[in-house]
């Protein structure tokens, strides 16, 4: 554990923050303003400003998301955890939006827009996981200073991964419930477990193209996981047969076994982390911990595209 006690630097007086989280209202600029504007500072960076904020303080709500950091023991690791957990919660958000817009691609039938998405939503995970190298440096005992303040606080509480999760296909009702009592987050985590996933509406667009797939992977209970489907596993051993650039539905396939293998990736780094911080110690979210973590990184999204690999 460290022997030192954290100080925090002061940053933001938040009593005089706006807290409103609804967008703060702006001007915008063109190339003809900024050129005018450049003559008249000379070239120089704008420094002076009406009013009681800045155009960047507004545009992200820059002093409200600074307010935000609440370390509750003397623990000095707490800060970093904190922090790591808020930019994760952000990561999250920015992957969620890929994904779905991926997914909003797919049913417009523009499978190369799908894939340039996929490509960056991949690179969203490689990032999230490379946040594990932070928390990290987290010792077992530098941990044990704040633990208890996190009550059953957990990572398998935050709605935005369960949107994730979710739009990926891997519902669980159970897991939903944690979020009835709140009346601001549950309708869209309902929605999200009862709509179909990402992976659902490629299978509906193979469909389309001809494949043959069977109903049951067609009409289902989309609040149910995906699991491995016959007619959606043949469909992608055909197109596997032209493994070519110009095959759009082998580069989308090949983009989602790559999403699949760095989330799987982003899982298993996780679980080692938690073995390495909290040893075999129960979860505080009230699971048995690396066990449970344990069984929870061998979940993969698209489970044909693993299958069909000791076929090809
Ligand atoms: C660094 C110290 C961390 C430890 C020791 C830790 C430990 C755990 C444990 C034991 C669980 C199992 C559930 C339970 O609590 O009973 C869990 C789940 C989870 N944690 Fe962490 N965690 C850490 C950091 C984080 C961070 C920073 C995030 C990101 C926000 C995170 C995200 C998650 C998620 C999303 C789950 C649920 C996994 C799933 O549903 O598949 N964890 N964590």
């Amino acid at each position: 554990m460290p022997s030192y006690k954290p100080k925090y630097p002061k940053i933001v007086e938040i009593e005089g923050v706006d807290a409103s989280p609804f967008p703060r209202k702006m001007s915008i600029s063109t190339d003809e303003s900024r050129y005018n504007t450049s003559i008249n500072t000379s070239g120089k960076p704008l420094t002076i400003y009406k009013g009681k904020s800045n155009p960047y303080i507004d545009y992200q709500n820059v002093d409200l998301l600074l307010s935000l950091q609440h370390p509750r023991s003397e623990g000095y690791d707490e800060m970093c955890f904190y922090v790591m957990g808020q930019v994760k919660e952000m990561l999250f958000k920015g992957l969620h939006f890929e994904l779905f817009n991926a997914r909003e691609q797919i049913k417009d039938n523009k499978i190369s827009n799908s894939i340039e998405i996929l490509n960056r939503a991949t690179n969203f995970v490689k990032y999230i996981a490379d946040a594990w190298d932070v928390l990290s440096t987290i010792k077992t005992e530098g941990f044990n200073e704040f633990r208890d303040y996190l009550g059953t606080a957990s990572g398998q509480l935050s709605f935005m991964y369960r949107h994730v999760e979710f739009i990926l296909g891997n519902k669980s009702v159970k897991m939903a419930s944690a979020h009835k009592n709140v009346p601001h987050v549950w309708p869209e985590i309902e929605n999200s477990l009862k709509t179909p996933s990402l992976y659902d509406e490629i299978i509906f667009y193979l469909c389309r193209e001809g494949y043959n797939i069977t109903e049951d992977a067609l009409q289902r209970d989309w609040s149910k996981t995906y699991k491995m489907n016959k007619s959606v596993k043949n469909a992608w051993l055909s197109v596997y047969q032209e493994p070519t650039n110009e095959n759009l539905l082998f580069q989308l396939a090949e983009s989602l076994i790559t999403f699949d293998e760095q989330f799987s990736i982003y899982r298993w780094r996780h679980f080692v982390l938690v073995k390495k911080i909290i040893g075999y110690k129960s979860g505080t979210g009230g699971s048995s911990g690396v066990e449970w973590l344990e069984k929870v990184t061998k979940h993969h999204f698209f489970p044909e595209l693993w299958d069909i690999r000791s076929e090809l």
